[in-house]
């Protein structure tokens, strides 16, 4: 099933999602890339990551581009040619995109237990009190999504998820809260929404306008 879903948030983001069940061969041949790509795509050791990467470039065309309008900043920031802005993500059997007028994050996570193990590396474990396994390990992977998309608005070496990026209490089911990003004397907000798809977990994430 490759388009698994478009949806859109208000009238200036779309998110674009595939489902990845063709083979490497079906989706490679099926795209345009350039070289530099081309090359990239070679260095990949993981099939699943190489499919990753060519189910993006299905979602740009559908969204109205194609991999030459998609170029990398030095630290791995994807940007498009045109004035909008572009957050990516991959795992496993999902890419995703998001394409916005404002500058945002993507997150798509699988639920793992390894997620809630490491949750006192990155998160502060208050928010997970009294929630059963189930919960916590849902919580506990949107507030890792969380932390993942401000660093992709963001961008900048030196921004720690544990010290630096801290989710407002929330209740893990109603779609949305808000996070904030304390760093370097500076204090930004941020509006999230997250959803389940499927064994995932999305979040988005923009900055508070
Ligand atoms: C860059 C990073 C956010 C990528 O996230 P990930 O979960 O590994 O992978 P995802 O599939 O969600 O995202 C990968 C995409 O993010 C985008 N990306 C990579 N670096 C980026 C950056 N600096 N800023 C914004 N987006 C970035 C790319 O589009 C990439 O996919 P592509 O190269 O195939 O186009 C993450 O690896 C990272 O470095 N985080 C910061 C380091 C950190 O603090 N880690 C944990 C501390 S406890």
């Amino acid at each position: 099933m490759p388009l698994y879903q478009i949806f859109s948030i208000q009238s200036h983001t779309k998110v674009y999602i595939w489902k990845i069940t063709e083979s490497f061969n079906e989706l490679f041949r099926s795209v345009i890339l350039k070289d530099v790509s081309l090359a990239r795509v070679e260095k990949m050791k993981a099939e699943s990551h190489q499919k990753g990467f060519l189910a993006v470039r299905k979602l740009l065309e559908i969204a109205g581009y194609d991999d030459f309008d998609l170029f990398y900043d030095d630290f791995g920031k994807p940007n498009l040619k045109d004035q909008k802005h572009i957050s990516i993500s991959h795992s496993n059997e999902f890419s995703v995109i998001a394409i916005s007028d404002y500058n945002l994050g993507i997150d798509l996570e699988i639920l793992k237990d390894k997620t809630l193990k490491l949750a006192p590396r990155y998160m502060d474990v208050s928010h997970l009190e009294n929630l059963s396994t189930a919960d916590a390990l849902e919580k506990a992977t949107i507030i890792w999504g969380i932390k993942e998309s401000i660093f992709k608005i963001k961008n900048e070496p030196g921004i720690s998820f544990k010290d630096h990026i801290f989710e407002n209490k929330f209740n893990g089911k109603d779609g949305k809260c808000k996070a904030e990003l304390r760093f370097e004397n500076q204090l930004e907000l941020f509006e999230i929404q997250y959803q389940l798809i499927e064994n995932y977990v999305l979040v988005v994430a923009f900055m508070s306008v």
